[in-house]
């Protein structure tokens, strides 16, 4: 402990005193409610001391009675345009036993509101950084080869899709921690991803299907259906809404040599690159490639043909600098480079740095998945590719993939963490 935290803790320890029933009082408690019409807002003043401000705005639009916030969909039914931008309160209240601010409105409207349900709602900009920063959830680590080779989770299949909350959590927070764990022991059939899609999320469509199966193919439509090396890639970077994360099972290995898949934390490479070549990194973050899939995929349920384009940097920084998408893929890399001369060769400078650095040995995990394996992976952020192999005729490699979104991850990861939490 600390100096420091030995007296933020007596500190808290003298303000801290049991209520009268014996449970421990609400740490924070507002001891007064001014109405500062100066700056348009309700001050709460709490008890230890700090001030946060409420614009009037912000407190009639958010007003908590069944006129304005509808009680069985948990949502705003007051519209816009009932709202006043310049309303000014008739009186603020505070109504210390019921815990809560109470403000009578110029049309004689009341509006109450729980004094903690405001305080998980200050603007104070500490509190608004921290909100922002939850909604991220667990904070991601970047890792080398060293790095995954401690940390590669293994999940159960059947623990997974069987509804072990535990299993789940710790799937879907390592997923979004490090960006790839491995379920082992799925079925060796077409389905597990589509079982494990619908445990992690939901599976997300594309134009090659529901799902999508990996095996050689004699005039493949896609690279990934032929026995070469692939280069380490993100899928579909041409779709605007680049699929989240996806799953591929391994249903048959290739027997002999070759087919291993190769992983590397892109994030981490790309802070490589940042610190190395500052130039380059700002080339890539701010100069876009164009991706590119036409063609067409007879083995969907629609016979359909496919023209996809879009335009998208390599790298998508947040507005602190901190990377939070990756997009690469050689084969579906337009022709088209649509930049100013000047700039095309330091684009393919780092385009090479980029790959080097995702093939270098210290930050590439191969492994050769085995027969009922499914890796799942950050699409947006852990490169993925396979090494070369030869079709022979008794060994044919079969993987079947598949897609699902962060938003629904992240509402899964939530209702799970919540689930765990209030177990007894
Ligand atoms: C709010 O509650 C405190 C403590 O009960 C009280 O001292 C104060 O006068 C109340 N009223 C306002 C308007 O702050
Ligand atoms: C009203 O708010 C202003 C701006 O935040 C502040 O400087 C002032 O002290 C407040 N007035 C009162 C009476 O608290
Ligand atoms: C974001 O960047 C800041 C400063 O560069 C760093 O301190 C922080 O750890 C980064 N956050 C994440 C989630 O990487």
């Amino acid at each position: 402990m600390t100096v420091l935290n030995v007296i933020l803790f007596l500190s808290f320890w003298k303000r801290w005193k049991p209520s009268d029933f014996g449970q421990p009082a609400p740490l924070h408690q507002v001891v007064k409610a001014v109405n500062n019409r100066t700056s348009g807002c309700v001050d709460l003043v709490w008890n230890f001391g700090s001030v946060t401000p409420f614009p009037y705005v912000w407190l009639r639009d958010s007003c908590l009675c069944p006129d304005c916030f509808h009680p069985t969909t948990l949502s705003r039914s007051l519209r816009i345009d009932q709202l006043q931008v310049d309303i000014e309160p008739q009186s603020v209240q505070n109504d210390s036993a019921a815990q809560q601010l109470v403000v009578t409105w110029p049309d004689g409207h009341v509006s109450r509101y729980p004094h903690q349900w405001l305080r998980e709602r200050s603007f104070a900009k500490r509190d608004v950084k921290a909100r922002r920063k939850q909604l991220d959830g667990p904070k991601t680590v970047l890792w080398d080869r060293a790095t995954m080779d401690r940390h590669l989770l293994h999940v159960d299949y059947d623990r997974l899709v069987g509804g072990d909350l535990a299993t789940l959590h710790d799937a879907l927070h390592h997923l979004i921690v490090y960006g790839l764990v491995l379920v082992r022991k799925a079925p060796t059939d077409f389905g597990a991803v589509e079982e494990i899609g619908e445990t992690l999320g939901h599976v997300r469509p594309t134009h090659y299907g529901k799902t999508f199966r990996v095996a050689s193919k004699v005039d493949a439509n896609n690279l990934a259906y032929t026995a070469n090396e692939l280069a380490p890639h993100m899928d579909l970077t041409y779709y605007e809404y680049m699929p989240g994360v996806q799953m591929l099972h391994c249903i048959s290995q290739h027997i002999g040599d070759g087919g291993e898949s190769i992983f590397s934390d892109s994030f981490h490479v790309a802070e490589v690159i940042r610190a190395r070549r500052p130039d380059l990194f700002h080339l890539l973050a701010t100069v876009p490639f164009e991706f590119a899939d036409i063609g067409e995929e007879a083995e969907s349920r629609s016979r359909c043909r496919f023209h996809k384009i879009h335009e998208r940097t390599m790298f998508c920084i947040d507005e602190d600098g901190n990377i939070t998408q990756v997009a690469t893929n050689n084969p579906v890399r337009s022709y088209r480079l649509n930049v100013p001369l000047e700039l095309v060769k330091p684009m393919y400078e780092g385009l090479r740095m980029f790959n080097d650095l995702c093939r270098h040995p210290d930050n590439q995990l191969t492994f050769k998945m085995d027969n009922g394996d499914v890796a799942v992976f950050n699409n947006r952020r852990v490169t993925h590719g396979r090494l070369g192999f030869t079709v022979t005729e008794d060994s044919q490699r079969t993987l079947e993939g598949g897609y699902v979104d962060w938003d629904d991850i992240m509402c899964r990861y939530r209702i799970v963490t919540d689930l765990l939490r209030e177990r007894p």
